[in-house]
């Protein structure tokens, strides 16, 4: 096994990041677009019904509604959405020998994914950046002081983000993943960040508020916010969140 600096997908994260100083002179191979639906013109059709019959299925309207919001109303979340929206995130809900598994699922059960909040405008919760404590089902304090111009920014500047209730930042620790793995490790923790936030975004529904993914961030400046080295742990995906503004008025890219 080789060590974690020289696994093929630990260099392939590292590699990628962005910096504000370099991005522009990033090297982008110029690979041919492709259509965005795969297409099989000679199959036979089968046509799906669209009447289903579970219409008492809670999620459907979750589902359906889900859109990337951008923009927010300016009115807090409480504590108890913003604690419902995490356990939805990474909550423990069985206990099964040493494993303890959660909302979402993990390669291997091994839950590389770490969970940072920009707390903006949460009720009861003094603004800063927080950690998500799992097993404790609580938060850690890493900083207080209003971050969320300083994420905006650190997410390549953009702005709607200061203006969530909170931005959920998640990071993932290596070795968690790869030490069982090796780089097929890798996928699972990209994976592993997917199922999280779309839990996160699904619950944000719940609430009556909606979330943006973003994945286009400085990585230096992200990781130095949460207080993160960049090579054991990095933060590799966030969404902002807050309360949805009348319909119609949301913002779109
Ligand atoms: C991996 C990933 C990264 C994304 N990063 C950003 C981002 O940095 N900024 C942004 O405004 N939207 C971002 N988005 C949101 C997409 O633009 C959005 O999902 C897409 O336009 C489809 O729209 P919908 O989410 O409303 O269905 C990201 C989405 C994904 C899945």
């Amino acid at each position: 096994m080789p060590k974690l600096g020289e696994c093929t997908g630990y260099k392939y994260i590292q590699e990628t990041g962005y910096r504000r100083d370099t991005i522009k002179k990033m090297m982008r191979p110029a690979i041919a677009e492709t259509g965005i639906f795969k297409k099989y013109p000679d199959a036979d059709k089968v046509e799906l019904p669209r009447s289903w019959s579970l219409k008492e299925a809670r999620i459907i309207p979750l589902l359906q509604h889900r859109r990337s919001l951008r923009k927010y109303k300016m009115e807090p979340i409480s504590l108890g959405e913003l604690a419902f929206m995490l356990w939805a995130s990474q909550g423990i809900t069985a206990k099964s020998g040493n494993y303890s598994f959660r909302t979402t699922p993990s390669g291997g059960a091994l839950y590389p994914i770490e969970t940072y909040i920009a707390a903006n405008h949460i009720e009861d919760l003094e603004p800063g950046i927080y950690h998500f404590d799992v097993e404790n089902f609580a938060l850690d304090k890493i900083r207080t002081g209003d971050q969320a111009e300083t994420v905006a920014n650190a997410c390549m500047n953009q702005k709607f983000m200061a203006s969530s209730a909170v931005t959920f930042l998640w990071s993932v620790i290596f070795r968690r993943s790869m030490s069982k793995y090796g780089n097929r490790g890798m996928r699972y923790v990209l994976l592993d960040a997917g199922h999280i936030c779309q839990n996160t975004l699904t619950a944000a529904e719940a609430i009556g508020s909606g979330g943006c993914p973003v994945a286009a961030f400085y990585d230096d400046e992200v990781n130095d916010l949460l207080g993160l080295d960049g090579k054991d742990e990095t933060v590799i995906y966030a969404a902002s969140v807050g309360k949805k503004v009348a319909p119609g008025k949301q913002s779109e890219l």
